[in-house]
């Protein structure tokens, strides 16, 4: 079956709590985007929960892939392709898209693409219009279209992950870019967007917690309390051990430290009372948000949220534009749940602008778990006749790219 290039691919992503479907065309284009968000179901835990997930994403698929052929105005026998998140993810999770993907492409007897998650959200950026691009007047833009060949670093940060990646197109006799992948950074403990949600929670703040720290952020003093990453040694993680990088030129992020200095900080001062009463006024308001937790949190709580902000985000900046300036990129793209940060991105793109660096995110709806990022970054996949075997299935600790050497 040949690729057809005007095709039109629904994407599928169940990875986490995001039942997600989208139609996008030849990778850029994008006519319809669904996303059903579990936050209510996973709400009252403060956490995913793997069971809860599966049985939503079964009972969402369905309308969800419909409302988005619906949307897009297109129907079954109109799409080129079917895409389908394989992993990293949460196995019981990802095997209710793979089922769906894979029963609607023997069904209607297209093509399936497996796509990595990560991947997915490296494609994210790509997705932006090209006048969207923050950088040097004159800079081309996407890498997809005028410019082959270049070097990207790529940070992807969400609530499962923290990577670098170096990341380049490769042109194939002017037809798609195919990308290669090399990770040169990774997380040795949790992921930063996790360390926004534990530290959300034990302020009795909502779930999940990045977009609560990011809304209350403004209103604190950022240098309030002084937090500090130790250097984390490389000869802890060798080359050899499971995703270990290589030792050279490995960047590694740790962020459970910083959970656990809050959590010593509200102990110190004797928070406990005021963080209960905020957890349970918060608990009876049907739909709170931060505009309600706001009136709850007194100056220290504030400022301890605006510095737990700045922390991470300052860490995330300096490791990711010293990994640029080691590996000679000329563009960064950072994407994921936490890229979604305002801080981070006014921080990111003033870091750029003084290195005459371009930067690219991904609109605020794509930071987000999603599919169309799932079917851009099948595109070229497919295109390349790349696809999916009939034996897929959930690989729940895919990684993305090998270490380059
Ligand atoms: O990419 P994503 O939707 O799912 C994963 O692949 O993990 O990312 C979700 C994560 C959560 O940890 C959430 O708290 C964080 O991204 N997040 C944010 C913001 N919006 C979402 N973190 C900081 N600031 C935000 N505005
Ligand atoms: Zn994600």
């Amino acid at each position: 079956m040949a690729p057809v290039a005007d095709a039109l691919i629904l994407g599928v992503e169940t990875s986490c709590d995001e039942t997600a479907a989208a139609v996008v065309r030849q990778g850029r284009e994008i006519l319809s985007s669904v996303v059903a968000s579990q936050i209510p179901i996973h709400s009252p835990y403060g956490g995913v929960v793997p069971e809860l997930a599966s049985r939503e994403h079964l009972r969402n698929i369905l309308p969800v892939a419909r409302s988005a052929l619906e949307q897009a105005g297109v129907g079954y026998e109109d799409l080129a392709a079917i895409a389908v998140t394989e992993g990293p993810g949460l196995a019981g999770a990802l095997l209710v898209g793979i089922s769906f993907a894979k029963a609607l492409a023997f069904a209607l007897e297209k093509p399936l693409v497996a796509v990595n998650h990560l991947e997915g959200h490296i494609h994210a950026v790509l997705l932006r219009p090209r006048q969207a691009y923050a950088g040097p007047a004159g800079d081309p833009g996407n890498g997809t279209e005028s410019s082959p060949d270049r070097r990207v670093l790529a940070l992807v940060v969400s609530g499962g992950h923290t990577h670098l990646y170096l990341a380049e197109p490769r042109r194939a006799d002017g037809g798609e870019p195919v990308w290669s992948y090399g990770n040169v950074g990774r997380t040795v403990d949790d992921a930063a967007g996790e360390a926004f949600d534990k530290v959300a929670k034990l302020l009795g703040l909502g779930y999940p917690g990045g977009p609560w720290i990011d809304a209350l952020a403004p209103y604190g003093n950022p240098e309030a309390v002084p937090f500090t990453f130790a250097q984390i040694k490389a000869k802890a993680h060798r080359r050899g051990e499971p995703g270990a990088l290589d030792p050279a030129t490995a960047t590694y992020f740790s962020y459970s430290g910083i959970k656990t200095a809050v959590l010593r900080y509200t102990h110190v001062h004797e928070m406990e009372g005021s963080i209960e009463a905020r957890r349970a006024a918060l608990a009876v308001m049907p739909d709170a948000g931060p505009a309600d937790a706001l009136p709850l949190c007194d100056r220290r709580t504030l400022d301890l949220i605006a510095s737990f902000q700045r922390s991470v985000v300052d860490d995330l900046r300096r490791k990711t534009f010293r990994a640029a300036e080691q590996f000679g990129v000329d563009r960064v793209l950072a994407s994921g749940g936490v890229a979604a940060n305002r801080e981070l991105r006014v921080r990111f793109t003033a870091e750029a602008a003084e290195r005459n660096l371009p930067i690219a995110f991904p609109t605020l709806s794509l930071s987000t778990d999603n599919a169309a990022m799932i079917a851009a970054a099948a595109w070229p996949k497919y295109m390349a006749g790349e696809y999916a075997p009939e034996g897929l299935t959930a690989a729940p600790s895919l990684a993305l790219g090998g270490t380059p050497r």
